[in-house]
C-alpha cells in the first residue's frame, strides 16, 4: 500500500492559497527545517539564473516557450495515482483501464494519454540500464505500450528528477538521465511524467532542464510533465523546458477525495492564469471527478473548473467502475471543448462574493467567452453576471448556451441571472452568434502499424491508420512531413471528417530484421488558424527468413 514513511519532498507555496494557515495536503510529514531552507535557496539560485534572460513575452519575462508542437492543447488521459496509489497497479489493471476508457466513451471524448504512474514499473540494471519488472508487467513495458497503441491510445510512463522515485521502489534519473529518456524513447512512451522526490540539494531548473536535453537527444516526440508540486515556481520558466508543471502539491492522497482540498488547489492554480498557452499548462493535478466521496454536483463543479483553467484532464477515478452520470460529466464535449479551445487561454477567477465565484477571462476560437459560476456555499445562490464583470459592452445582445444542460437563451443585454445549487456550477458560453462551434477532438483508431513479410520476394504491404475530428469542422488533411524512410510512404486521404493515412512498405532490398518508423503529420484548426498537437504513430516492419507475408495492424 501507499508507504505514508516515505520521505518526500512537498511543498505548497502558501503565498498561492486564500487561506494558507489552515492548508494542507493531506497527511505528508512537512519538511524539516534544513530541507526547507534548501529549497529556498534553490528557488533563489533558480529565480537569479533566470532573472538575468531577456525580454519580456508570454508566459513569463524571458521565457521562450518550447516549440516542440506537442500539447497544443492541455493533455487528456488517465493516470492512476489518485485511485490507486502504487498498488496494484500492474499489466492487468493498466489493461482493464484502457479497455475501460474505450468501451466507456472517454476515447472518443478525446482521453489519450494512459499508463502506469510510480506503479514499480522497471529496475536498474548491473549495467545501469533501466528494465521492465516483468512480474508485474510480463509483456514488458515496451509490450504494454504497444498495447496502448493498437487501441489508439497514447502511453504515458513516470520517473523522478532524484536518485529514486518518492516510495523509493524505482530508480531516479538523477546522473542516468541521458540513458534513461532513452529507454521511455524505446518503450514508446509519449507522456512523461517526472516526479521531484528524493533530489535533496538539486536546482529544480536545472535538474528538470536537462532532462528536457535528454528527452530532445532520445529523437522520440513525448510530452514533458515537470511534476515539482510548484517547487521552483516553474511556471515562472518551465515553458520553455516542457509542456506542463505541477502547481501545487497531491490534489489527495490515494483513494481519499478531498473536495475541500482540490477548490484550495484550484484557487493557487487559477492566478497562474498568464502561464498557461499552447504548448505549455499549468497543471492542478489529475482529476478526482468520479472518485468516492463525491455528489454528482461536485463531479460536475470539479470538471468545469478544470475545463475553464485550460489544466490536463487526467482523469483519477476508477474507470471500469463509473456511474452513468461520472461518465456523462467526463464526456460532456461542450465542456471539453472550452477545455480544448485551440487558443489555450486559462480562465480565472475575476469575481468573489462569500462562496461564490465567477470565472471568466476564457475568450474561445470563435469569439465566444466560457463563464463559470461556482457556488461552494451551503445555500443556492442567485447571481447575476453582467457583461461588464466579464468583459463585454453592457449593450451587446447575447446568446449564453448552458453547457450542462445544453440549451441556449437569449439574446439577452446587460447580462444575465443565474440560480447555483450548493456546490454546483453554471458553465456558460456566451456569444453574439447563436452558434457554438466545438473545436477538434483528434480520435485515432490506432498509432501502431504493424507489418511482417517474408524476406525472399519484394513485396508491398499496407497498413492503414484512421484519424477522425469529434469537432464541428472538418480539417484540412493531414501533411506528412518528409524524412520518412525509402522503404515507406504515406498517402492521406480524406472521407467526411475522418482522414486515413495508408502506410504503403515496400520490402525491396530490405534483409531480415526489424524496421521502426515514425510517422509524423501536422494538421492546423481551420477556423482560428492555429496549429494543432502534431500527430505521429509507430510503423514496425518485421521482416523473417519465412515464406509469407502479412500485415497486422
Ligand atoms: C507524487 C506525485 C503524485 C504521484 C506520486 C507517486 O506524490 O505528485 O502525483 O505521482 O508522487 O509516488
Amino acid at each position: 500500500m501507499f508507504a505514508l514513511d516515505r520521505e518526500m519532498q512537498t511543498h505548497i507555496p502558501d503565498e498561492l492559497f486564500d487561506v494558507p494557515t489552515s492548508f494542507s495536503v493531506f497527511q505528508r510529514r512537512s519538511m524539516p527545517l534544513r530541507r526547507k531552507s534548501l529549497v529556498i535557496l534553490s528557488t533563489v539560485i533558480a529565480l537569479l539564473f533566470f532573472a538575468h534572460l531577456s525580454r519580456a513575452q508570454n508566459p513569463a519575462p524571458g521565457v521562450h516557450a518550447l516549440d516542440d508542437g506537442l500539447a497544443f492543447t492541455p493533455p487528456m488521459g488517465w493516470y492512476p495515482w489518485n485511485e490507486f496509489g502504487q498498488e496494484p497497479q500492474n499489466e492487468k489493471l493498466i489493461k482493464e483501464i484502457v479497455d475501460a476508457l474505450v468501451s466507456s466513451g472517454l476515447k472518443e471524448a478525446g482521453y489519450a494519454y494512459v499508463g502506469p504512474d510510480e506503479g514499480i514499473c522497471f529496475y536498474r540494471d548491473a549495467g545501469g540500464k533501466l528494465t521492465s519488472n516483468l512480474e508485474r508487467y510480463p509483456s514488458g513495458l515496451r509490450g504494454l505500450g504497444n498495447y496502448i497503441h493498437r487501441k489508439g491510445l497514447k502511453y504515458a510512463l513516470y520517473t523522478d528528477a532524484g536518485t529514486r522515485t518518492c516510495s523509493k521502489a524505482m530508480p531516479g534519473t538523477k546522473d542516468h538521465e541521458f540513458e534513461d529518456m532513452l529507454a521511455f524513447a524505446e518503450w514508446r512512451a509519449d507522456y512523461l511524467k517526472i516526479d521531484w522526490c528524493n533530489a535533496n540539494g538539486q536546482d529544480v531548473a536545472a535538474s528538470y532542464t536537462k532532462l528536457r536535453d535528454a528527452l530532445h537527444a532520445a529523437g522520440r516526440p513525448i510530452v514533458y510533465s515537470l511534476c515539482s508540486w510548484g517547487v521552483g515556481e516553474p511556471w515562472k520558466w518551465a515553458a520553455a523546458v516542457g509542456n506542463l508543471w505541477r502547481t501545487t502539491g497531491d490534489i489527495c492522497a490515494p483513494g481519499k477525495a478531498d473536495w475541500g482540498n482540490a477548490m484550495k488547489v484550484a484557487a493557487a492554480n487559477q492566478k497562474l492564469f498568464e502561464a498557461a498557452g499552447p504548448g505549455h499548462w499549468n497543471d492542478p493535478d489529475m482529476m478526482i471527478s468520479g472518485m468516492e466521496g463525491l455528489s454528482e454536483a461536485q463531479n460536475r463543479s470539479f470538471f468545469s473548473v478544470w475545463c475553464m483553467m485550460a489544466a490536463p484532464l487526467m482523469a483519477g477515478n476508477d474507470l471500469r467502475k463509473m456511474t452513468p452520470s461520472t461518465i456523462q460529466i467526463l464526456t460532456n464535449r461542450e465542456a471539453i471543448g472550452i477545455n480544448q479551445d485551440p487558443l489555450g487561454i486559462q480562465g480565472r477567477i475575476v469575481r468573489r462574493n462569500g462562496k461564490v465565484e465567477i470565472w471568466a477571462g476564457k475568450p474561445l476560437f470563435d469569439g465566444s467567452q466560457a463563464v463559470l459560476v461556482l457556488n461552494q456555499g451551503a445555500e443556492p445562490a442567485q447571481v447575476r453576471v453582467a457583461w461588464s464583470d466579464i468583459g463585454l459592452a453592457e449593450s451587446a445582445a447575447l446568446f449564453v448556451r448552458n453547457l450542462w444542460t445544453h440549451q441556449t437563451a437569449g439574446p439577452h443585454g446587460g447580462g444575465i441571472s443565474v440560480t447555483v445549487a450548493p456546490n454546483d456550477v453554471a458553465l456558460l458560453r456566451i456569444s453574439k452568434r447563436n452558434a457554438f462551434p466545438l473545436p477538434p477532438i483528434i480520435v485515432a483508431d490506432s498509432y501502431l502499424v504493424s507489418l511482417r513479410a517474408a524476406g525472399a520476394a519484394a513485396r508491398k504491404l499496407t497498413g492503414v491508420v484512421t484519424v477522425k475530428t469529434n469537432g464541428s469542422d472538418e480539417l484540412p488533411l493531414w501533411k506528412v512531413r518528409p524524412g520518412l524512410p525509402s522503404w515507406l510512404s504515406v498517402a492521406v486521404m480524406r472521407k467526411g471528417k475522418s482522414q486515413t493515412l495508408t502506410n504503403t512498405v515496400s520490402t525491396a532490398g530490405l534483409t531480415k530484421g526489424l524496421y521502426h518508423a515514425l510517422v509524423r503529420a501536422d494538421n492546423v484548426e481551420p477556423v482560428s488558424g492555429k496549429p494543432m498537437s502534431a500527430l505521429y504513430y509507430d510503423v514496425d516492419l518485421e521482416i523473417t527468413g519465412g515464406a509469407a507475408g502479412r500485415a497486422r495492424n
